[in-house]
């Protein structure tokens, strides 16, 4: 079967209301999310702390799409069976975190979900290569991960084009992680990007009593990423 490759965007919950997280997933699927994207943050590998499996549990019965649970923890391979148990579609784990990605991923399918691995803005392809019949996405970071709302790093442009001839035919998404707006988003989606992550961009402006503001945020992003594909 084809891989997908529509433009799918996934708003982080990273963005949303934290004493309202069931209502904020219902209302931005309802206003056309294809993705959830949880951002797992561990005080360690990123200076910032968020979920823990029991949290990514909580969420799941609210998400009828697809659950993208971003691991930005190490270790990593200690957590794999519960993050899956709690419900992952895919868990999305860095390449910089721990010296066995290789063995990292190789748990993850093993747990039945998809991988995903993630490169942050000053990691190279070259490693890559020898993973690419391991892994369902790439995750391409345009932030240093830590925190919604910074700003996109240019260079990166340059990576996910590589990183797309890289992929060739292979059945693997190309996921952007940061800083994604309408101005950006036609950008990493003319170089080679599938998957759109966006935090501040969807929730800006909007709350569960005001959910139209998610939707025009996310047909603002949406309209711009499919003008770069015409
Ligand atoms: C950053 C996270 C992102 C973040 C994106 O560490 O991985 O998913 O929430 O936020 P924005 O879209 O605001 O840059
Ligand atoms: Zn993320």
């Amino acid at each position: 079967m084809t891989l997908d490759r529509s433009i799918k965007i996934a708003p982080s919950i990273l963005s949303a209301d934290f004493a309202n997280f069931g209502a904020e997933i219902e209302a931005i699927e309802a206003q056309g999310a294809d993705w959830v994207h949880v951002d797992v943050m561990d005080g360690h590998f990123v200076p910032n702390l968020t979920f823990g499996p029991p949290a990514v549990k909580a969420f799941r019965p609210h998400v009828k799409t697809f659950m993208d649970v971003h691991l930005m923890i190490a270790p990593v391979d200690p957590y794999i069976e519960a993050f899956a148990e709690a419900g992952a579609d895919m868990l999305t784990t860095h390449i910089e975190a721990g010296p066995h990605i290789h063995r990292t991923l190789q748990a993850i399918r093993a747990n039945g979900v998809k991988a995903g691995l993630a490169l942050n803005p000053g990691t190279g392809l070259g490693d890559v290569a020898h993973l690419l019949d391991m892994i369902d996405m790439v995750c391409v970071m345009t932030v240093n991960p830590g925190f919604g709302g910074q700003s996109f790093i240019e260079s990166q442009i340059d990576k996910v084009r590589a990183l797309r001839a890289m992929i060739g035919d292979r059945p693997i998404h190309i996921e952007i992680d940061g800083g994604v707006t309408p101005e950006t988003a036609p950008r990493v989606v003319e170089a080679g990007a599938d998957v759109l992550v966006a935090g501040s961009a969807v929730f800006k402006g909007g709350s569960v009593s005001e959910p139209g503001v998610y939707g025009q945020n996310i047909r603002a992003i949406r309209d711009a990423a499919e003008a770069a594909r015409a």
